[in-house]
């Protein structure tokens, strides 16, 4: 039975979680496989909103299970607070929602950690989403990370944790850190509690996941981020801090890479990014005002506005390289309704020539000039065309364009944030994906 990943091309917030909601219900198991709630997927379904961040959007279909994978890393009190949120909507998560417990723990000192190097005066600023996300995963990589097995083993966690808050504490006395830190008691027994709370969830979610593919189940990867935030490929240091491309699906969940059969980019019509680095095609004022508004351009874990601008195709063909897509779904075609035309970036100019490549440096791909085309726009509206063939023929246009670019199918488009305001095309990789 062939599985299935749905992946960020751009810098996030392309619309992944509405995505795998409209996919899930082909599925059996929806798995997060890195990131942790940095990610903000927001999901409007049944006349209600959700917004996701460490559960997988899977959650929304009924007889799906949802795993928290080994790669993602947890707030346990973002988690409950997110299980809650769920319950109270009447969204069932009990024997339904899985959590690794060889995944990573987010711990007090982590945003205290990630406030100081943002502030640092000889560092750059990320403008991070200040979650802790990005110690956390400095922490794992330097083998001192507290785990969710470790978090569950109350009687050795707590000389555990101590030991490790001790050392963070020296640190931060060392670097003058400013502002509230943590107080370590307060911290032992709310994490202690919050273990208790977490463990109906954990299991070892690898073992679980291969013995379903064994039994012939149906996976389905939900990526969080996107290729230009990936810790790898990304606009580095400009990024997150785990591999949001296709490689950090395996290492993040332990199923080989022979058992990721399709992947599906998305993308949005036109780009954003949220925090600081380089993005070629960014427009200020006015246009990238007007594109916010229309797109409703802020972020949804941090409510800040979104940086706007034009689709990159150099940086799409890029992606589609690194995560070598089984086709592209293309989302918020409706936010251009209204131009009367549509730039296009197709080439980029570096120190005067053609590049074809993404270049490695961000400071080389801050200076890299955008080589535009413009395409006509379609001047109506898109939200209630649920057929193809009923785009208009600009849209239609603007869609072919893209695809010739890219050389890969767009087999999807969708034209409002509802999972019914989406359009798989007949015939498309896509169409054969979600029906098989
Ligand atoms: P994710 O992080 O990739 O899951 O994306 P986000 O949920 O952070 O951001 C996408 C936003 O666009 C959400 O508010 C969605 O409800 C909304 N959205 C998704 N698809 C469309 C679309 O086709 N048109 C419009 N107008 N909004 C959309
Ligand atoms: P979804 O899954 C958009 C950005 C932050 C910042 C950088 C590093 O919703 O697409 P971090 O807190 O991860 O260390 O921040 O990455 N960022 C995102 N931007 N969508 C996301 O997730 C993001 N997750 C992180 O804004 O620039
Ligand atoms: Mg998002």
């Amino acid at each position: 039975m062939s599985n299935l990943a749905v992946l960020g091309l751009q810098w996030g917030d392309e619309g992944k979680g509405k995505i795998i909601d409209l996919v899930a219900e082909h599925f059996d198991i929806v798995v997060r496989c890195q990131g942790g709630n940095n990610a903000g997927h927001t999901v409007k379904a049944g006349g209600q909103v959700f917004k996701l961040s460490l559960v997988p959007s899977g959650i929304l279909r009924p007889g799906k299970i949802s795993v928290v994978g080994n790669g993602v890393v947890i707030d346990p009190r973002a988690f409950m607070e997110e299980v809650d949120g769920l319950r109270d909507k009447g969204v069932p998560v009990d024997g339904n929602l899985l959590v690794s417990n060889r995944a990573h723990v987010v711990f007090p000192y982590h945003p205290v950690m990630e406030r100081s190097t943002e502030a640092s005066p000889g560092g750059r600023r990320i403008g991070t989403t200040a979650r802790g996300i990005g110690p956390c995963y400095e922490d794992k990589a330097a083998r001192r990370g507290i785990r969710v097995a470790d978090l569950l083993s109350t009687d050795t966690f707590p000389d555990r944790f101590r030991s490790i808050a001790k050392e963070k504490a020296a640190v931060a006395a060392a670097a003058g850190i400013e502002g509230p830190t943590w107080d370590t008691d307060a911290s032992v027994a709310g994490y202690l509690e919050m273990a208790e709370r977490l463990r109906p969830f954990v299991r070892d979610t690898t073992r679980y996941l291969n013995d379903a593919i064994r039994q012939g189940k149906r996976l389905l990867f939900e990526g969080a981020q996107a290729t230009m935030l990936d810790i790898d490929f990304g606009t580095y240091p400009f990024l997150t801090s785990s591999n949001a491309t296709a490689g950090g699906l395996c290492t993040g969940s332990g199923v080989s890479p022979r058992m990721l059969h399709d992947i599906v980019g998305v993308a949005k019509a036109y780009a954003t990014r949220v925090g600081e680095g380089p993005f070629a095609t960014e427009v200020t004022g006015p246009s990238g005002d007007s594109l916010r508004a229309a797109g409703a351009e802020f972020g949804t874990v941090t409510g800040r506005p979104r940086r706007c601008g034009w689709l990159d195709l150099p940086l799409l063909r890029y992606a589609h390289a690194i995560n070598h897509l089984s086709t592209l779904f293309v989302t918020k075609l409706d936010v251009l309704d209204s131009l009367d035309r549509i730039p296009v970036c197709t080439g980029y100019r570096y120190k005067g020539s053609p590049i074809d490549w993404m270049p490695a440096v961000a400071e080389e791909y801050a200076e890299v000039q955008p080589v535009y085309e413009e395409l006509r726009g379609w001047n109506s509206p898109t939200p209630t065309i649920r057929d193809f063939g009923r785009l208009p023929q600009a849209a239609k246009d603007y869609i072919a364009f893209v695809q010739d670019r890219i050389e890969v199918e767009i087999g999807g488009v969708s034209t409002g944030p509802d999972r019914d305001q989406s359009i798989i095309r007949p015939g498309s990789v896509l169409a054969r994906i979600a029906g098989a």
